[in-house]
């Protein structure tokens, strides 16, 4: 399937006119398409009877002009991989298209929720950058369903409080993170790691795994289920940024995890920084699968 291109909302608004009777599935991203992005299309795909996929590196939520201008832009082959997964328009609009010469508006989400993790890290700007755009973005597909990656489970977190509180009718579906074979977590920036950090990254599940595999045997401290991940990062050279175990809707630290808890991480490899999480939950046990080379390094 060929997916149509449409750069403007009016444009957008007018194809998807006749198709409202239908259900609207609806991906956000900034392009460079991977395997997590695809599995989101296809989750929109499998539950709607349109398929809209947004490619817009959005300057605002940028803190740092180097990861803006490096950020991979590979517009032809995102709308190829988005038409075969199953998207019928991608929408690529300008940043004049977002962003008009006057633009005075940011949407700011509570504190709590946007200056903890990412937040502390990359500053209030990144999810007022992100809130804006999405909103945005949500009100020019007016889509019933929108598709957002576990792997960013704090954006998950402040765009259903955003759309809660605006009340922006649309339901907000968050999917599995997808991870490569040795289980690092897809991320369009992990084409900037060299060969040598891309195999140092292994490092960044594998820490995860860790504080799984502590979490299976019984621990249930926060803090020792952190320091299993630092451990595991350290061996291979590595410090994070943040490793910390959170309620997973209001984001509030958690001292021992006695109902289900988000572990969340940020660990800098080489110029790029890479995310990840996992949901540590009583009673279940959903660890990351590692390649068995990887679990004998052990
Ligand atoms: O997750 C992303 O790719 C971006 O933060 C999003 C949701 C497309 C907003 O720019």
């Amino acid at each position: 399937m060929t997916a149509r291109i449409v750069r403007t909302v009016d444009e957008l608004r007018a194809a998807l006119a006749p198709l409202r009777s239908g259900a609207i599935g609806f991906v956000p991203t900034m392009g460079a398409l991977h395997e997590g992005h695809l599995s989101l299309v296809r989750a929109a795909r499998s539950e709607n009877d349109t398929v809209v996929l947004s490619i817009f590196v959005n300057p605002t939520q940028f803190t740092q002009a180097a990861d803006l201008e490096t950020y991979p832009r590979t517009e032809e082959a995102d709308v190829a991989l988005a038409g075969t997964a199953g998207a019928d328009i991608v929408f690529a609009p300008s940043s004049a298209e977002m962003y008009p010469s006057g633009f005075a508006t940011t949407v700011s989400v509570d504190a709590a929720i946007t200056e903890t993790l990412e937040g502390a890290v990359r500053g209030r700007a990144h999810f007022d950058g992100v809130a804006t755009v999405v909103a945005k973005l949500l009100l020019a597909v007016l889509p019933d369903d929108a598709y957002f990656g576990a792997k960013d489970a704090q954006q998950v977190v402040v765009v259903r409080r955003m759309v809660a509180d605006l009340g922006i009718p649309v339901r907000i579906v968050q999917c599995p993170t997808s991870r490569d074979a040795d289980g690092l977590a897809l991320s369009s920036r992990n084409t900037r790691l060299t060969p040598d950090e891309r195999a140092v990254a292994t490092a960044v599940p594998r820490s995860l795994r860790a504080a799984q595999d502590a979490f299976a045997s019984g621990t249930r401290e926060a803090s020792a289920l952190t320091d299993a991940v630092r451990d595991e990062l350290s061996a291979a050279g590595l410090v994070p940024e943040y490793a910390e175990v959170v309620d997973p809707r209001g984001l509030e630290p958690v001292a021992s995890v006695v109902r289900s808890a988000l572990l969340a991480i940020a660990v800098p490899v080489g110029a790029v920084r890479l995310i990840d999480n996992v949901v540590l939950v009583p009673g279940e046990d959903d660890r990351i699968p590692l390649p068995a080379i990887e679990m004998s390094h052990r």
